[in-house]
């Protein structure tokens, strides 16, 4: 049996980032990862005819000028980053199939847009009302965490299209569940979380800039600085615990710390077996988070071939199996790239197919948006988190209706000596690395705190 202060388990941002600050602090730390490489959400991956591979971007990749948490984490690790193509105009395809060009205001009719504006601004207000770690104290809470935000949004606006296209950006595009599926509660923190909706909406904002070399730069950084205190392949199985501390059991080997923290998904807690047993409320919370669903999809071209035609990659439309796509050329990179995405029932539907009927169909839709061009691409990847048990979806997870006000203070209560954390409990940054970030120190600053 092995000895130490803290024993983190999870070797995604969250856990790292936890990790660090407490090695930092002069703790002994040991952080124990299931699977055979650093970064959870996060992974770069080359992909290509061999001697012509590209590096791809399978998880996270973009950071925003809000999340100075993240911001400050890659400063402090010296980590570049570039802003994303978005020069030219946008594209929207319209529930026909005909695609438009636009340049800030998306073309959708003036009586449209005012709907549009008017949901805006009713959600701008309700999240400049919301700390996004505590959503069950906003007045009128228990109402809003009741009905869909779909039905929320029918019962505000009558116009249809304004309704879709507000739901796409939270439902499909952000919790990649559909908008029927969650509270009009968990879609304002979901705003909240961002800042306000203005900013979640815009891809300027929060599709801002990537990393030099990719996002997973960061946990791979901070794992380097934590050296031989990083084991992966040690699946935590079965964790014992009393007030005094806690062992943790990985195959027959076991390691004991005065502190623990589960930096992992809400979802993947239940995976681990508790001696004594978790009490029944930190359970049943965790049986009400499920992860959403989205396939990432890119393709790469012997060029960015928008780009010529003026368009800057950049499009939306909420009836199309690809309802956003983006120009995810990496910087210095002369062949293009597309990113869009496939989420909730359009992913269920899609995943049922094989693989080349769903690149069949994806880039199908890619050419709704860029024509005939977008159908030969030298390369094509999808992420499947959904199909790997030490993740189960993407981007994050969530509650169904109702969960945010009932067990949405659990999710982050500490148990003993636990902590429990990641991206999916966080207020700003919530489904973000920067909220990784910021919850790893917030329990780091915890423990630091209680060991004085
Ligand atoms: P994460 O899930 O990364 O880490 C948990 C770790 O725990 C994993 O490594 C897992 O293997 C390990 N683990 C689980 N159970 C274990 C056990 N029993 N024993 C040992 N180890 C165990 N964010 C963003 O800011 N910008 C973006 O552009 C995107 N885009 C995006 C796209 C896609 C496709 C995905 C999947 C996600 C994003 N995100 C994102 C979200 C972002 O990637 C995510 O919020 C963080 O990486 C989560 O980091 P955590 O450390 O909290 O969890």
């Amino acid at each position: 049996m092995t000895t130490h202060d803290v024993i983190v388990v999870g070797a995604g941002v969250t856990g790292l980032t936890a990790a660090w600050r407490l090695a930092q602090a002069g703790q002994d730390v040991l952080v124990l990862e299931a699977r055979d490489r650093i970064g959870g959400r996060l992974r770069t991956e080359a992909h290509g005819a061999p001697g012509a591979e590209a590096d791809f971007e399978i998880g996270g990749q973009w950071v925003s000028p809000d999340q100075d948490a993240l911001l400050g984490i890659l400063d402090e690790l010296e980590l570049p980053t570039y802003p994303r193509f978005r020069e030219g105009e946008s594209l929207y395809v319209d529930k026909t199939g005909v695609a438009h060009r636009f340049g800030e205001e998306l073309p959708v009719g003036e009586s449209t847009s005012a709907a549009i504006a008017q949901l805006t601004k009713t959600l701008d207000g309700l999240a400049a009302a919301m700390d996004p770690a505590r959503p069950w104290e906003l007045d009128d809470a228990d109402h809003l965490d009741s009905v869909s935000f779909r039905a929320w949004l029918e019962q505000q606006c009558d116009d249809p299209v304004a309704v879709d296209n507000v739901a796409l950006y939270i439902g499909p595009a952000m919790l990649t569940k559909p908008a029927h599926s969650f509270s009009a509660l968990q879609a304002v923190q979901m705003a909240a979380s961002a800042g306000s909706f203005s900013n979640l909406v815009d891809a300027d904002v929060i599709l801002d800039r990537r990393v030099v070399g990719g996002l997973q730069r960061v946990p791979l950084a901070l794992a380097s600085r934590l050296g031989d205190r990083v084991r992966l392949g040690q699946d935590v199985t079965l964790v014992e615990w009393d007030e005094d501390g806690a062992v943790v059991h990985v195959g027959n080997e076991i390691h004991a710390a005065r502190r623990l923290v589960l930096a992992v998904p809400p979802t993947l807690v239940t995976r681990i077996r508790f001696s004594p047993e978790l009490p029944a409320e930190h359970r049943i919370a965790r049986e009400h988070q499920s992860f959403g669903l989205v396939i990432k999809v890119q393709a790469q071209y012997a060029t960015p071939f928008w780009r010529a035609d003026g368009l800057s990659g950049t499009g939306f439309a909420p009836w199309q199996l690809v309802h956003e796509v983006y120009d995810n050329t990496p910087e210095g990179e002369p062949r293009g790239m597309l990113v869009g995405f496939v989420s909730d029932e359009r992913a269920d539907a899609v995943g049922r197919l094989s693989e080349s009927e769903r690149r069949d169909r994806v880039l199908e839709s890619l050419a709704a948006y860029f024509g005939d061009a977008a159908l030969e691409p030298l390369t094509y990847v999808e992420s499947d988190w959904q199909h790997q048990e030490l993740t189960g979806g993407a981007y994050g997870t969530s509650f169904d209706l109702g969960g945010l006000t009932r067990w949405g203070a659990v999710l982050r209560e500490p148990l003993g000596p636990i902590e429990f954390g990641s991206s999916d409990v966080a207020g700003h940054g919530f489904q973000h690395v920067d909220g990784a970030v910021r919850v790893g120190d917030e329990i780091a600053h915890r423990i630091l705190a209680d060991a004085t």
